[in-house]
Order: structure tokens, then sequence, then C-alpha cells
């Protein structure tokens, strides 16, 4: 590997680490995934994931691609595992379901962004017949494409980390003061303590395993993200405090993102906030009515620009997702890089059809599949959520084993410790051992076993 370059700084790292973690994720999915899963009682499981499941894996990705300088399909070979590099080709199909399903919700957002440009409030309430005109959202979604491929193509990520540094921290300005808005609405209380105050009565199993799911999304794992960032982080930096902040950022922007939400959902539904309907189309369908009440120019200036800077987040996130299987094919197949792109992308808009009219166009998409344990059909994209989550858990838990038993316990801390030497031998140290060897393979295969039953074949066990 030739000149690969490092992150300039350690916040360089973090920043980009942080700019492919945020993103639709923290604000569409996260939002729908609690008003799903009862509120509290799933943000606590959700956080307690984060960060004792999904961080000591997120160390060990960044410490393997730090070790090796490699990306992540060699990276196991040059550790002497060559049939592990199975978890690198994991991650690519993962990051090809992921983006196909994620240029469709990301052109929703540019759609609604320019609704709000010319102030129009009620698409909140016409959501349902918006999203059926596949023409227009196939067509925003191909711009959406187009602009990633572009970036990918020219190797210019370096321009839109640029960029993200301004515009990232403008999206938690807006979040916040749309947050601190929501919060004086009336009702607001209920809202807020549907997302803060736990029924724990209200566990079930898929309330588990779709934190846990979401955990994964969110924070870009079991795709080996982090094994190609971790690969350009220089030797001088502290894995354990950089793998920390990005998990920080992460969870406290989807953290926000709940804050604004669950009041203004309450608001609208006269503090009844059990049973609202929260699917994929939850921040389409509450949020604009919002914006209207703000007055038409404040309105048309925050509704325009939240829609911009979140079409913005699911950008910067939908370029490392690109990067992943165009690097692959440009190393390991000699393709060239531009072939590379234009052939990927145009796979990947194909196989978002179907996730683009399955949305209420093509009823065959829309009830595309009846698990096991559920009453109503489900439609192609939360069926590829599903899929892809089974996916990252899968990566997950191979990761873990990877970790711990092959390339093995020492030999991880050894170079977690490397930019950080007061590790060895910290408390630290033994929890990150003991989470990786233990917590993580059993909790990780156990919910995968338990979710797959669950699911597929509609055995509940717990
Ligand atoms: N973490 C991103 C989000 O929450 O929107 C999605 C994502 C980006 C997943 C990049 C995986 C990835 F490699």
């Amino acid at each position: 590997m030739s000149s690969r370059g490092n992150f300039s700084s350690k916040i360089g790292f973090i920043a980009a680490a942080s700019g492919s973690a945020v993103g639709l994720g923290n604000i569409w999915r996260f939002p729908f995934e609690v008003a799903n899963g009862g509120g509290a009682a799933f943000l606590i499981i959700y956080i307690n994931f984060c960060f004792l499941l999904c961080l000591p894996l997120m160390i060990t990705e960044i410490a393997i691609g730090r070790k090796t300088q490699r990306d992540a399909s060699s990276a196991f070979a040059h550790l002497g595992f060559p049939k592990w590099s199975i978890l690198g080709k994991m991650g690519i199909l993962a990051s090809i379901i992921g983006l196909s399903l994620y240029y469709v919700i990301a052109a929703w957002s540019f759609g609604y962004f320019l609704e709000m440009l010319i102030g129009n409030f009620s698409i909140g309430a016409q959501f349902n017949d918006y999203i059926k005109d596949v023409i227009k959202i196939g067509f925003y979604g191909l711009i959406f494409l187009s602009i990633t491929a572009f970036i990918v193509s020219k190797g210019i990520s370096g321009g839109v980390e640029k960029a993200s540094k301004i515009l990232m921290p403008a999206l938690l300005v807006l979040l916040i003061f749309i947050a601190c808005y929501a919060l004086t609405l009336p009702n607001a209380f209920q809202g807020i303590s549907f997302y803060l105050v736990p029924d724990f009565s209200e566990i079930k199993l898929p309330i588990i395993y779709t934190a846990l799911g979401q955990a994964f999304f969110s924070l870009s794992l079991g795709m080996a993200i982090h094994i190609t960032f971790g690969s350009f982080v220089s030797k001088n930096d502290n894995i354990l405090s950089s793998a920390s902040a990005i998990t920080l950022t992460d969870v406290g922007v989807a953290f926000l993102a709940g804050i604004m939400i669950f009041p203004i959902v309450a608001y609208q539904s006269s503090g009844v906030i059990e049973g609202v309907n929260g699917g994929p189309g939850l921040i389409f369908q509450t949020l604009p009515s919002v914006f209207e009440s703000l007055g038409p120019w404040m309105g048309v200036l925050i509704g325009s620009c939240f829609f911009l800077l979140l079409t913005f987040a699911a950008l910067t996130s939908a370029v490392s997702l690109l990067e992943v299987p165009v690097t692959y094919l440009v190393d390991q197949h000699k393709v060239r890089r531009n072939l590379a792109v234009i052939l990927m992308t145009i796979f990947i808009f194909l196989l978002g059809i179907p996730s683009l009219i399955g949305n209420g166009y093509s009823s065959f998409f829309t009830n595309f599949i009846q698990y096991g344990s559920e009453g109503t059909p489900t439609d192609f994209l939360t069926f590829l959520i599903h899929t892809n989550d089974v996916i990252m858990l899968s990566g997950g838990f191979l990761i873990s084993i990877f970790g711990a038993y092959k390339w093995g316990k020492s030999n991880l801390n050894n170079e977690i410790a490397v930019g950080n030497p007061a590790y060895k031998g910290s408390k630290a140290e033994k929890l990150i051992k003991l989470m990786i060897s233990y917590f993580c393979p059993i909790v990780l295969g156990l919910i995968l076993i338990l979710t797959i039953l669950d699911r597929y074949f509609g055995i509940t066990l717990v």
C-alpha cells in the first residue's frame, strides 16, 4: 500500500468517523424505533448497548485497522488469518444493502428541503401520497447518489470533511433550537415522559434486538468501516478516547433528536403518545407543521435549513457507505476507480427500486413479507433494514470472536496501548478484555439466535 497518509490530527479522525456515524440513523431512524419500542425502556437498552457492547467492538475494529494499515478485506490476511476476510465481505454486502435504502430516505429529505423552500408545510399530512410519487423521489435519489458517486470518484472527501466541520455543528445548533422550541409546545411534558420515564413492563424481545440493530447502524459498526478508518490513525493516537468521543457524539445527536421529536408527537396527538404510529415516516409527518407554527419566514428558513442539513449529514454517511464496495473492487479486482464507482452506483440504484416503490406504489413490495411473529405484512424497505441488522450483528459477533480468540486479547490490548501507555494494567484494559471475550460474543450470539428464530420462524423463546 503506497503513501496511505494519516489523519492530520486526532480531531480530524474523530470528525471523519463521526461524520460517517451521524446521519439518517440518528435523526430519521432512531426516533421511530424509540416510538415503536415503547419509549424510555428502548432508550435505556439502546444506550447500554452503545457503550457496553458497541464501544468495545469499535475499539477492536479501529485497533485491527491501525495495526495492519490495510483495507478491511486484506487486514485479516495481513494478521495471518486470510479466511477471516469473509468479515470484510459481509461488511461490503451490508454497505451495499444499507446504501440502497439510505438513498431513498435521503431523497425524501432532499424533496422536503424543496417543499420547505416554497413554504409547503402541509406536506407532512400528505406524506403517504408524496412518497408514492416514485418518479420524483427516484429522480431526487438519483441526484443524491450521483453527488455521492462524484465525491467518491474524485477522492475529494477532504472537501466534504472540511464542509462537514461547519455543517455538522450547524445541524447540531438547529437540532438544539428546534428541541428547545418543541419543549415549549402544549403537552410537551407527556412526550418527554414517554421518552425519559421507562416502563420496563414494555420490554419484549423485538425491542431488544431492534435496539441493538439500531446501535450498530447508527455507529456504523459491523461493516468494517472502522477498520478502514483505523488504518489511517496515527500510532500516537489514543484509540480508547477517540472511540469514546465518536460514540458519545453519535449517541448525543440521537438523544437530542428524541428530545426534539417526542414533545412534537405529543403536541400533535394531544398528549396521547402510546400507540402513535412510529413508522419510517415519523419525522417527515410531524416536523412540517411545527415549522409552520414558527411563522411564514422563520418556518421557511428553519424548515429548509433543517432538511438541507439532514441531507448533508446523509451525504457524508453515504460517501463512506459507497467507499466500502468501491475500494474492494479497486483493490481486489483491479477495476479502475471511476468504473468501479459507476458500476456500484448503478447497481445500488437498481437495488433501491423495490424500496422506492414499496411505499404504496407497488402493493407487492409494500406488503412484501409477513414475519412469523407479526400480524401485518412488512414493506420491502423495512425488511431490508431488518436483514441488514442481522448481517451487521453477525459481523460484530465475528469481530469479537476474532479480536478475543484469533488475533488474541494480548495482541489487541498491545495495539490499544500504543499511543496510550497508561492503558496497560488499567481498569479499562480489564474491562475491555472482559467485554470482548465474554460479554460481546455471548450477548450478540444469543440475541442473533433469538432474533432469527423469532422474526423469521415465529418461535419466541423468551
Ligand atoms: N451510521 C450512519 C447513520 O446513522 O446514518 C449510517 C451508516 C453510515 C452505516 C456508514 C454504516 C456506514 F458504514
